[in-house]
This record gives structure tokens, sequence and C-alpha cells, in this order.
């Protein structure tokens, strides 16, 4: 499959996609959504695949929607297109694990999308932001919401309402990132974390990826019910029989998927 605005490789069981727009740092447009929608949907129904990393360039992980994309449009436009559901539709609907590594700017919809997947390694260059208050509007793709959940209320309304950048270092003590490595061993980093998640037995990966999503999504009673039926659900896979065998016989699982 060959796509306008990204790129896309395989490293064994790690599907690399790189925003690949470096003319507007990776500004976010329509067929960017329609390239990333169609990307994880191959990762995901592909078997050999089992985890990706979403990256970027050296100067941007992306600096947001693409304005120039949204200058002329009219607000019923933007209400009749459902301006940006298919973010939520398409790639936070991906169901395997994958990581954003960012370096440079993750600016309004880039910091979005980041915030989008599983976790985010920053590299110390990384800067974020929801400068969208600037050109008049609001988040459109998660930041007023995910940004709140991910560091809380204080700093989240300092971003939003004055615009300003995060560096890697506060938005590593905010817990908006997992952790910084220098620039320069980025992707490195990504991939053999990747390669580390590829690992595992996947479904137990799918699982664990969406019971932490769930700790967003419900109250605690329900979430502590979900995880425990998730959990004796897994039990019921050849993988878990597996893992549990191989650790009693101290020797590496050998994973079915299933
Ligand atoms: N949309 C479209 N084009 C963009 C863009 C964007 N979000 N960000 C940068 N570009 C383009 C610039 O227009 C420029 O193109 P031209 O050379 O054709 O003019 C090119 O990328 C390089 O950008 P700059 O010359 O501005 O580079 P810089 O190094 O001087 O500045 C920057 C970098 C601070 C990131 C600056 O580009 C910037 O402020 N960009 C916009 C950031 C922003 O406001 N993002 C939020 C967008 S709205 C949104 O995302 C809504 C939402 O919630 C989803």
């Amino acid at each position: 499959m060959t796509y306008e605005t990204i790129l896309v490789e395989q490293r064994d069981a790690v599907t690399l996609i790189t925003l690949n727009r470096p003319q507007a740092l990776n500004a976010l447009n329509g067929q960017m959504l329609s390239d990333l929608s169609a990307a994880f949907a191959a990762y995901d129904a592909d078997p050999t695949q089992h985890c990706a990393v979403l990256t970027g360039s050296e100067k941007a992980f992306a600096a947001g929607a693409d304005i120039k994309e949204m200058v002329d449009k009219d607000g019923a436009d933007f209400f009749l297109e459902d301006f940006f559901s298919g973010w939520q539709s398409k790639v936070v609907a991906t169901r395997k694990p994958w990581i954003a590594a960012v370096a440079g700017f993750a600016l309004g919809g880039g910091c979005e999308l980041a915030m989008m997947a599983d976790f985010i390694i920053a590299a110390d260059t990384a800067k974020f932001g929801q400068p969208e208050i600037k050109l008049g509007v609001a988040p459109g793709m998660g930041g007023s919401q995910r940004l709140t959940r991910a560091v809380g209320k204080a700093k989240a309304m300092d971003m939003c309402l004055t615009g300003r950048m995060m560096g890697a270092e506060e938005a590593e003590r905010s817990g908006l990132v997992s952790r910084i490595v220098p620039a320069a061993e980025l992707l490195d980093d990504a991939l053999k974390t990747a390669a580390t998640i590829a690992a595992m037995p996947p479904m137990a990966a799918m699982v664990n990826k969406e019971m932490v999503n769930i700790a967003f999504e419900t109250g605690l009673a329900q979430g502590l019910l979900t995880e425990r039926r998730m959990f004796q659900i897994l039990t019921a896979t050849e993988d878990k029989k597996e893992g549990m065998t191989a650790f009693v016989e101290k020797r590496p699982g050998v994973w079915k998927g299933r």
C-alpha cells in the first residue's frame, strides 16, 4: 500500500509509521487522517505485527491540524463533516499497542495525536502545547480532555489558556510522557521498546492496553470488576498455559497469539 503523507515500514513484528509532510511541519490534513486510518487498520489486521511506533521528524512530530485546510471553512462545514471525528473512530480505535516517539514540536493536533498513543517517549527536544486559543478556537482532537487527565487541571488550564509550550523535562515531570531520551536515540529507543512489547503474548498486550484505557473511562468499582473479568478471560488462552508452564520449566514462552 502506498501513502501520500506517511511512510510505513515493518521491522520484524514492529510497524514504524513516520509522518511525512516536512514542508508543513507534519500538519495534520484530511489526507494524513485517511493515510493514518488505513495504516493503523492494516497494522491491526496483520497477524505478524504486534506493536507500532508513530514518529515525525527531528523538527516536528506534528505542528497541529492543518490551519490552511481550515481557514476557509465555515461553522456549518465543520459541523456537517463532523470534523476531527475520524481521529477517534479510526486512530484511537486501534486495538494493538502503539507508541508515539516525539521530537520537536507536538502542538495542537500534534500533541493530541501523541496523546492518542498508548504512551509517549519524548526526545529532549520535544515541545508540547495546545495553542489553539491563539487561533480563536480550542482543542478539537481530545486536547482539553486527554491533557487534563494526563497532567491535571492546573497545568492543562495553564497550557490551554496561555498556549505556551511545555518542554520535555516538564512533560515528564507532569506525567505526559513516560520518559525522555537524547534526540539522537529516540527512534532506536522507541523501536527497542516496541520490540519488547511485540515479544509479549499478543492477546495479553491487547487486553492490558484495553484495561488501562478503561481506567480513564469508568469508575473504580466498575473498572476493578472489568479488570477481574478480563484477567479471567485471559486465563482461557493457550498463551496463559504456555506462559505459566514456561515459567515453571524455566524457559522462554513461545506464543500462539490466542
Ligand atoms: N498548519 C498548516 N501549516 C503549518 C502548520 C499548521 N498547523 N504549522 C506550520 N505550518 C507550515 C507553515 O505555514 C510553514 O509553511 P510555509 O513555509 O509554506 O509558510 C511551514 O509549516 C514551516 O512553519 P514555520 O515557518 O512557521 O516554522 P517556524 O520554525 O518558524 O515555527 C511553529 C514553527 C512554532 C510550530 C509554527 O509553525 C507554528 O506556530 N505553527 C502552528 C502551531 C499551531 O497553532 N497549531 C495548532 C493548530 S490548530 C489545531 O491543531 C486544532 C486542533 O485541536 C486539532
